[in-house]
């Protein structure tokens, strides 16, 4: 039996109602349910936000880890890419239950690139694991150029915003990216949050992905990844502009990307999240910082 943690039950609650209740009364028999189809025995909590997520053993000894989602759309297409990625660049897929978005994962170790304490080497390493990741993805998985239009219907709503936080020139420049390359992108899988927390470091490769979106698009579209890792030290420094760049070149460069396509793809990303940030909250320097980043790479 598993216990699920207060703050977890709390913040699930919190954002998704009474969906969110009536899913976390039934985890505790949707726990034990898997944990006896698949052998397993739970060894601890790791934790997890959308989702839960135990550490397990399973009955040949091996150690692996369960993870059960909240049954919410973005969380529908996990196990389909790891399946398609097969154990190459991305923890493997032991067992799966789509209907209860339930997995059971290769375990990798606790330190995720977070904890290496070196942002540049860890942008390199995300951009040629993004690289990797980059195989023909299977049928039925979102397709980014889907939401092109929306993206271009959003910023262009915002331009005729007065007083909007960005300018008409950092709007502009996201359109026009959008227009550029969001309608027509490749046919590739994309991980879609690729972040320092979301990889672990393994034995069988040196880092290894978990919680991937599962998106089907241009792989420049995860470039925007260089804002969300680090955050401290790209605030302090002297230069935002400059520090910006020379990171996206660290990830194009590894990623084997064109630099000016990662650029503009994170420009148009920043004002995306600054149009929606803007409405849920307006102050907070999150939104702040993105808005500086959609000026400054405009
Ligand atoms: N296969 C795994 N091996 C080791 N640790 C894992 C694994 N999967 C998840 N974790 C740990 O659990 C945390 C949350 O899992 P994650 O899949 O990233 O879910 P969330 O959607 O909550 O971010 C990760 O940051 C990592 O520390
Ligand atoms: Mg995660």
């Amino acid at each position: 039996m598993i216990e699920i943690p207060e703050e977890f039950a709390r913040q699930l609650i919190d954002r998704e109602g009474d969906p969110g209740r009536a899913w976390l009364a039934s985890l505790p028999g949707l726990v034990d349910d898997v944990l006896q189809r698949w052998r397993c025995t739970p060894t601890g909590l790791i934790g997890g936000k959308v989702g839960i997520v135990v550490a397990v053993q399973r009955d040949d000894g091996t150690p692996a880890v369960l993870k059960i989602s909240f049954t919410h759309a973005g969380n529908r297409y996990e196990a389909r890419a790891f399946a398609t990625w097969a154990g190459r660049g991305a923890v493997q897929l032991y067992e799966r239950d789509d209907a209860k978005f339930a997995m059971l994962l290769e375990q990798g170790e606790r330190q995720t690139l977070d904890d290496l304490g070196d942002a540049d080497h860890a942008t390199a390493v995300l951009g040629r694991l993004a690289r990797r990741l980059a195989v023909e993805a299977p049928p039925n998985l979102p397709l980014l150029s889907n939401d092109a239009d929306e993206w271009d219907q959003t910023l262009c709503e915002n331009s005729k915003t007065p007083g909007h936080p960005l300018s008409q020139r950092a709007l502009g420049a996201a359109v026009a990216t959008i227009r550029d390359l969001g309608r027509n992108q490749p046919s590739t899988m994309v991980h879609g949050d690729l972040h320092f927390g979301n990889v672990v470091r393994a034995q069988r490769e040196p880092w290894l992905v978990i919680d991937p979106k599962g998106f089907v698009g241009d792989l420049a579209f995860d470039a925007v990844t260089v804002l969300h890792c680090s955050l401290d030290s790209l605030r302090r420094a002297d230069d935002l502009r400059s520090e910006l760049h020379r990171r996206l070149a660290i990830f194009a460069d590894a990623a084997e990307i064109d630099r000016e396509r990662a650029v503009r793809w994170t420009q148009a990303r920043a004002a995306m999240s600054a149009c929606r940030g803007r409405a849920v909250d307006d102050a907070d320097w999150e939104a702040q910082f993105r808005e500086q980043t959609a000026e400054l790479l405009a």
